[in-house]
């Protein structure tokens, strides 16, 4: 069984979570640590659905996303018309993706369950469908996902990602130079669901506060993409500080994610942001150079418990 070929990458956001759900665009890069998955059919155990999960994960991960996380399996399963009380199935997931809140494990978990699906049975399945497969699993994570998770796992690269009332618009973006970063865990697990739904009530409850938290990302995000095209990356880093300041006013960060970001910025980062649902979870800081890098590792490992150094390329 080609278990490489069931690959699916984790992702950072750049710009735009949460705002990516009201169809604003998101900056997305996908980072080369993958979850794949190994698919076997238990012919003599109908109604068998065995999931061994053997990918490392921050600590409390795996308990607190167990139930999502089998709901997923499920959806990803259905959607693809596999059904278990048929033959028995057993899953083992693994690779070397870190799962912590923010980084697209989950996306990642059910992509690589679907390319496992598409080798197993010899589908013959096209990228897009594999990544609706995906989104169709992510439904188990929360219910209205934008979508970037699954694209950014099944795509990988750096991307513009644009939902729209049909299907999402993406395309790849090239950045001059490689986009060098650290990203640090808060520790703290985050349901998505529950901090996409107080967004959507706070929205609810003020819309004229959420229209202008939108025009100001919307203007932001524009600048955003003329500075990708032009791969400078202080510009950017800055971009990603006026990021922070949104999420902060939309209270998606919280104090240990203030925490990392402001070491990182003191430390040399040229930006720093939470990344992905935020409230625990996540935080990106941009570093331009290797020493800049180690820098800000150092300084992020005195308050996090992970701290990892990798590069958009
Ligand atoms: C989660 O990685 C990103 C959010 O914007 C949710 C989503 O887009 O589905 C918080």
């Amino acid at each position: 069984f080609p278990i490489d070929k069931t690959r699916a990458f984790g992702k950072l956001i750049l710009f735009g979570e949460h705002l990516v759900v009201y169809k604003a665009p998101a900056l997305v890069g996908a980072v080369s640590a993958y979850t794949d998955c190994q698919i076997e059919y238990l012919d003599d155990a109908p109604g068998k659905l065995e999931v061994i999960d053997n990918r490392p994960a921050v600590p409390l991960y795996k308990e607190t996303k167990k139930e999502e996380g089998d709901e997923a399996i499920n959806l990803t399963l259905k959607h693809l018309g596999v059904d278990p009380a048929v033959r028995g199935i057993r899953l083992t997931f693994g690779g070397d993706l870190c799962c912590a809140s923010g980084i697209g494990a989950s996306a990642a978990q059910v992509v690589s369950l679907a390319r496992a699906v598409n080798i197993a049975d010899s589908r013959n399945l096209t990228e897009d469908e594999i990544n609706a497969a995906g989104y169709e699993g992510e439904k188990g994570y929360h219910g209205t996902p934008s979508g970037i998770d699954n694209t950014a796992a099944t795509f990988g690269g750096l991307l513009r990602f644009q939902r729209t009332d049909g299907a999402p618009i993406f395309e790849k973006k090239s950045f001059p130079s490689a986009i060098r970063i650290v990203y640090a865990s808060t520790g703290i697990t985050a349901s998505t669901t529950k901090v996409v739904g107080d967004v959507r009530a706070m929205k609810e409850a003020d819309e004229a506060w959420f229209a202008e938290i939108m025009t100001e990302y919307m203007s932001l995000v524009k600048e955003a993409e003329k500075v990708v095209e032009e791969g400078d990356l202080i510009k950017l880093g800055k971009l990603m500080d006026q990021n922070h300041s949104i999420l902060q006013k939309m209270t998606v960060s919280c104090k240990e994610l203030d925490d990392l970001v402001d070491a990182a910025r003191a430390a040399g980062a040229v930006g720093a942001k939470m990344s992905g649902t935020g409230r625990g979870g996540l935080m990106i800081a941009l570093t331009p150079t290797e020493e800049i890098q180690d820098a800000v590792a150092s300084a992020l490992e005195k308050l996090a418990p992970q701290v990892w150094k990798t590069t958009f390329a």
